[in-house]
């Protein structure tokens, strides 16, 4: 073994990666079935098995079993909410906390990584947002927690490096020459952006903190995008508009169960008892009976996660094309809409706005302006949305943007951080 060897493991809200750091070098391990180098971040817990399943074999299994267990995404996005410690998986598991739903992953990819490089190697660079939220607490929180399940995990030296730095170190891999960077690095729950001067004659130093000029993050991703699509083109198959009729009276469907559609993870609440006893009686009392049997059968038949894949490819469409089709035919629940990337670019106005607010106010941190930065290093799979790369063109000049491997390039430059830890 060399014994300089140590992970770089991007654990991120959508999907996760994870690199090795070999004599200076970083390699990607291609740890799926499939011999990709990216697995989703998902487990499944099925109601007919006692085992868990991860990554691509969640989805396997989701859908082999006709939707009958636990799916759970984004698990990322819980570590800062204080108030969430875990939830009853049923089977052996019982109660799960989170750090323990985080270490099954981490476990799981360290065991596919160790296979592939043939070592049981004990130190990892862990990426972080730069905010997993604004208030310290919580922040303190998500950190700790993360921490924890890397080492239930089996990991024995675990180091944090911001994201965004990490995909500054693997762009400075393609530099021939010394520049200041703006690093845009947009995944599926968090933004995050570093100024940072980077460069050949950078690459060799230790110690590269005096580099970084500013960091900056919030918490907006690519499932805020998704929730804007549902909630625009989506929900009024499942009632938004609709009406329904109790004690004479004519009431809209209420909004609090339109809004839990926008976030399949939390459809399961529909679930409790009340609301499923309300949704049932909506299938006589409401306007639109055939839209009123969608909300069930999305909500009883577990059907939240599939439409969301609709929602995900008609937005990742729109990154190539001008309209899109919104496309779901399951269980008697038929969707078939185009949707235009006028429409969807309307839709995100106000995200895209607040990504431009955010953007000035790291160069103002900095003290810099557009024209102080030589390159925009854009990664993380929100970043191809054409209207968010219109709006980086507009602001620093399009000759200015640059691009690597979008969903790689944080889990490879995590190792290369490694090279400070060594
Ligand atoms: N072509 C595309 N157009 C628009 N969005 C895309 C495209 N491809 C992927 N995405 C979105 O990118 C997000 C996933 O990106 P990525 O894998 O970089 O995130 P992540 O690293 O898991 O999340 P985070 O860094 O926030 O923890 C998802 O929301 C996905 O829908
Ligand atoms: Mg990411």
């Amino acid at each position: 073994m060399a014994t300089s060897d140590i992970y770089g493991l991007d654990f991120g809200t959508s999907n996760s990666a994870i690199s090795v750091l070999t004599d200076g070098h970083a390699r990607m391990l291609p740890i799926a079935q499939d011999a990709a180098e990216i697995i989703p971040t998902l487990l499944f817990f099925p109601d007919y098995a006692s085992e868990v399943c991860i990554g691509e074999r969640a989805i396997h299994e989701y859908v082999e079993s006709g939707m009958k267990g636990r799916l759970m995404q984004s698990i990322k996005s819980f570590l800062p909410e204080v108030g969430y410690h875990g939830t009853p998986v049923g089977g052996k598991y019982g109660f799960m906390t989170i750090e323990h739903f985080v270490a099954l992953i981490i476990e799981d990819i360290k065991k596919r990584a160790d296979m592939l490089t043939g070592q049981d190697i004990k130190r990892v660079v862990l990426g972080r947002p730069v905010v997993f939220s604004d208030k310290p607490e919580e922040d303190a929180v998500a950190e700790k927690r993360l921490i924890k399940a890397a080492e239930r995990a089996g990991f024995e030296e675990v180091y944090l490096q911001q994201e965004p730095i990490a995909a500054a170190f693997e762009y400075e891999q393609q530099l021939t020459k010394d520049e200041t960077a703006l690093i845009v690095d947009l995944g599926g729950g968090t933004s995050d952006f570093t100024v940072i001067k980077l460069g050949p004659n950078r690459f060799a130093q230790h110690d590269r903190e005096h580099d970084i000029l500013g960091v900056h993050g919030f918490r907006l991703g690519g499932n805020d995008f998704d929730a804007d699509i549902m909630w625009n083109n989506g929900v009024a198959y499942f009632g938004k508009g609709a009406t329904y009729t109790e004690m004479h009276q004519t009431m809209p469907i209420p909004n609090e169960i339109l809004l839990t559609l926008c976030t399949w993870q939390k459809m399961s609440l529909l679930k409790e008892p009340r609301t499923k006893e309300f949704l049932r009686r909506l299938i006589k009392t409401g306007s639109d009976p055939q839209r009123m049997k969608n909300l069930n059968t999305l909500v009883n038949e577990n059907l939240g996660y599939s439409f969301f894949q609709s929602v995900e490819a008609v937005k990742c469409a729109l990154s190539e094309s001008d309209e899109a089709m919104l496309l779901f035919d399951q269980s008697g629940i038929r969707v078939n809409e185009t949707i235009t990337k006028v429409m969807f670019e309307e839709v995100v106005k106000e995200k895209v706005m607040r990504l431009n607010e955010e953007i000035d106010h790291l160069l103002k941190q900095c003290a810099l302006s557009p024209k102080d930065i030589d390159s925009v290093f854009t990664t993380g799979g929100t970043s191809s949305i054409p209207c968010i790369r219109n709006l980086i063109a507009h602001k620093f000049g399009a000759a200015k943007i640059k691009s690597g491997n979008t969903f790689l390039s944080v889990a490879t430059g995590l190792a290369l951080s490694g090279k400070q830890f060594i």
